[in-house]
């Protein structure tokens, strides 16, 4: 038997991945841009060559569906593997309002293989990773981390890349927690029901390319104002073609509403401060590292739960 631990850091998405090309090898239908957050972690060891499977998530046995993803994700990397145990844990909670698919899939992919006593380099780990989870794909990296689309029907050029360190830009991002409940519809059943009964999701794919185009300038010169513009419009880009699913995709709550308000009173005030939201009714804010005080304490008004959220994050193997 032989045994690896891996640690890897939940990402949000500034230029949102929503939709795929290819269902079965999970490739996206649109690139993507994220930014990897410190701090919270998914730490998993794998076992390879155990008594049989099992799959342990924050000291819960877990079954079914939840394990059946784990398991099938292990057999990409070896068809003909032994029995393996996974033990994960997060150091965040579920009601932190973060997804953990992507740091989850990112860690396993890095200690699954180390176990397997195979070498991968990061950009086959983030292919591999994202046919766990898409955005799985972009937890390999620290930092600001782009993921390509690609072209290939057999999906090796769509993997992520490290466009900025950490370091090259020390912004913060405020996470308001309007709802910790588990989400009605998960991102992946969300996603092909809005790309197969949406009208608007061919405007969003039309849009993606540019958004991410100039959202990576943006980072590279490091100007808040152009990056929040892209961000915020690539998420209600997302949100406006979820709305528009049948039945529709809406993950948006009273309080979601309130606080997406406060960032625009912030803003006119002065503050340089820009929302996002992912598949669930909690509010994302980029903002500049002296302003995220001021920023948690007005959101505080509205959610149950406010952090405050340093980017960083590379993944390692213990
Ligand atoms: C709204 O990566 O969870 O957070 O590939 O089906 O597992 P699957 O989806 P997932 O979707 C994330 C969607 C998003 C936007 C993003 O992270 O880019």
């Amino acid at each position: 038997m032989r045994s690896a631990t891996a640690t890897a850091h939940p990402n949000i998405a500034l230029i949102k991945y929503w939709g795929k090309r290819d269902a079965a090898l999970n490739l996206p239908a649109v690139p993507s841009l994220s930014i990897t957050l410190d701090g919270f972690r998914t730490e998993t060891t794998v076992r390879w060559g155990a008594p049989a499977d099992l799959v342990q998530i924050d000291g819960r046995r877990v079954e079914g569906k939840e394990a059946a993803r784990v398991l099938a994700f292990l057999d990409r990397i070896d068809p003909a593997r032994p029995p393996v145990e996974v033990l994960s844990q997060n150091n965040f909670p579920a009601a932190a309002g973060l997804a953990s698919s992507a740091s989850a899939f990112a860690a396993l992919a890095l200690a699954a293989t180390a176990a397997a006593g195979l070498q991968p380099d990061r950009q086959a780990l983030s292919v591999l990773a994202r046919q766990g989870s898409g955005s799985a794909a972009r937890s390999l990296w620290g930092g600001w981390v782009v993921w390509d689309r690609g072209e290939r029907p057999d999906g090796l050029d769509s993997h992520a890349w490290p466009l900025a360190p950490a370091d090259h830009w020390d912004l913060r991002l405020v996470v308001a927690v309007v709802s910790g409940s588990r989400k009605p519809v998960g991102s992946t059943e969300g996603m092909i029901r809005t790309q197969q009964t949406s009208p608007l999701f061919p405007a969003f794919v039309a849009a993606a390319p540019e958004r991410l185009r100039l959202a990576i300038q943006a980072v590279q010169d490091r100007d808040l104002a152009a990056l929040g513009e892209q961000m915020e419009r690539s998420t209600y880009e997302m949100h406006a073609t979820m709305i528009s699913a049948w039945p529709p995709v809406r993950y948006w709550q009273e309080g979601t509403v309130a606080c997406l308000r406060t960032v625009e009173e912030l803003r006119a005030q002065g503050v340089g401060a820009w929302s996002t939201m992912d598949a669930g009714p909690n509010v994302k804010v980029l903002c500049e590292a002296a302003q995220a005080e001021g920023v948690a304490e007005r959101l505080r008004e509205h959610a149950a739960r406010v952090e405050v959220l340093r980017i960083g994050g590379e993944p390692r193997v213990e």
